[in-house]
């Protein structure tokens, strides 16, 4: 271990009350691609194109989470955690997308029942990117279409599953579904268009704030919200040049979801730099998007820092890779001040109130020693001074209510495949055997007070 746990928080510096737990998505861990009437996601066909996935591997099996299921759910009885919030696969709910799939929501139904039978609270994300393709070949999030698809969807699932779910995050992450999906093409369905993007990420707030009332309606008692992910930027230089354009990075990354969510409307210096690029609004849209929600989370991992880059795209800036910084193996930036600085904002500048810190991890080059254990000290370090940071930013008033480590277990990490590991558990992907790493050990020391 490092100095730096030295001054390791303990579970009793918290609220009684705080929830603690993990986060994953459906395509990252379920696999079973074939099976139980799902059909294809935009993610499957990404993955078939060669090239997308660094690793070229897909989520076919993944953690084959469809199977081992019920391991899982005593993983994560054993580490204490008492909130996990999962993904429901679109593609298994969808069927005909008039009947849905009745093997789909039977699959969610024993899973939920697990949760509840081992005292853990379930947690839903509606939406974590895996889009049935069919909607894709319609349009995908760029048509409305598919905001009347997902208010069906979101309709079918809290009915079936709102008698024992009571939290429902309707969209993860709308930046990354938006501008991963249709502007860098980096994600499915792999678009470089950004109007196309920004269109997208309209219609992803706007179905987000129409479902809030149907999910209210089938679950009296629901706490509904959206997770969002937020970087605290910083400009290259004091320039007057870096300034401006971190500002307006800013405002495509942060701006463009804070503001309207509470009330603020589109920002409208990022408005007039998209230009011809802006999104079409109906009438309606703003204030279903403004829709109070009963919670906020928040998806944190890194800053950014912008320069000035005359040309270069809307936003007329870059991302600055900044020599000298402590970083993780994705070569993310370890911040723990940034996620403090954001929960305050979000508190001070919007009035957030009931913050849940919703994903949060690192990923690092995970080798099993011999005894099998994965000694990963440095992911250790990153959740030990995020959870610090947390507890800053609750000592600075602000309503923070729970933390979800990203994540229970390595899985498929998207474009970079399985060379990316998140979990506080390792997978061995070669006999699907889960161990938990030594920060997975202190998580659930921690957790059970022993720490
Ligand atoms: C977030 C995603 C999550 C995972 C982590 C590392 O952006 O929501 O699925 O990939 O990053």
């Amino acid at each position: 271990m490092t100095s730096n746990n030295d001054n390791a928080p303990k579970r009793s510096d918290f609220a009684g009350d705080f929830l603690w737990g993990f986060a994953t998505s459906s395509y990252q861990i379920e696999g079973a691609i074939n099976e139980g009437g799902r059909v294809k996601s935009i993610w499957d066909t990404f993955c078939e194109q060669p090239g997308k996935i660094r690793d070229g591997s897909s989520g076919a099996v993944a953690c084959d989470h469809y199977h081992r299921w019920e391991e899982d759910l005593d993983l994560l009885r054993d580490t204490g955690a008492t909130v996990y919030r999962f993904s429901i696969a679109w593609p298994r709910i969808y069927g005909d997308g008039k009947t849905p799939n009745e093997e789909g929501l039977a699959f969610y139904d024993k899973l939920v029942d697990g949760m509840l039978a081992r005292g853990i609270q379930p947690w839903v994300t509606l939406y974590h990117w895996d889009l049935p393709q069919v909607l894709q070949d319609q349009g995908g999030w760029a048509v409305r279409e598919t905001v009347n698809a997902f208010l069906h969807y979101a309709d079918i699932v809290s009915k079936r599953l709102g008698n024992r779910v009571k939290h429902w995050i309707t969209h993860n992450e709308p930046w990354c579904t938006a501008m991963h999906g249709h502007w860098d093409g980096m994600h499915a369905p792999g678009m470089k268009d950004f109007a196309t993007a920004v269109q997208c990420s309209h219609n992803v707030l706007v179905s987000h704030g129409l479902a809030l009332p149907i999910i209210r309606r089938n679950v009296p008692d629901a706490q509904v919200g959206i997770a969002l992910s937020l970087h605290p930027t910083r400009a290259a230089s004091g320039s007057a040049e870096d300034l401006a354009a971190a500002h307006r990075h800013d405002g495509l990354r942060n701006r463009w979801y804070l503001d309207p969510l509470y009330g603020k409307g589109y920002p409208q210096d990022v408005l007039d730099l998209m230009g011809h690029a802006a999104p079409r609004i109906e009438p309606g849209d703003v204030e279903a998007i403004a829709r109070k929600t009963d919670f906020v989370g928040l998806n944190y991992y890194f800053p950014e820092v912008i320069a000035h880059a005359p040309g270069n795209g809307p936003l007329e800036g870059r991302v600055v890779h900044v020599e000298g910084v402590e970083r993780t193996a994705f070569n993310w930036e370890v911040s723990p001040e940034g996620l403090t600085e954001l929960l305050v904002r979000m508190n001070k500048d919007y009035g957030a109130q009931n913050i849940y810190v919703t994903e949060n991890g690192s990923s690092y080059e995970d080798v099993p020693g011999p005894d099998g254990t994965v000694q990963d000290p440095q992911r250790l370090s990153y959740l030990v001074r995020h959870l610090n940071a947390v507890r800053d930013a609750i000592a600075r008033g602000v309503p923070v209510k729970g933390y979800f480590a990203w994540s229970l277990l390595d899985n498929f990490e998207w474009a970079e495949g399985y060379i990316r590991r998140f979990g506080l558990a390792y997978v061995d992907f070669a006999t699907q055997q889960r161990s938990l790493k030594l920060s997975g050990q202190w998580y659930r020391d921690f957790l059970k007070g022993i720490r």
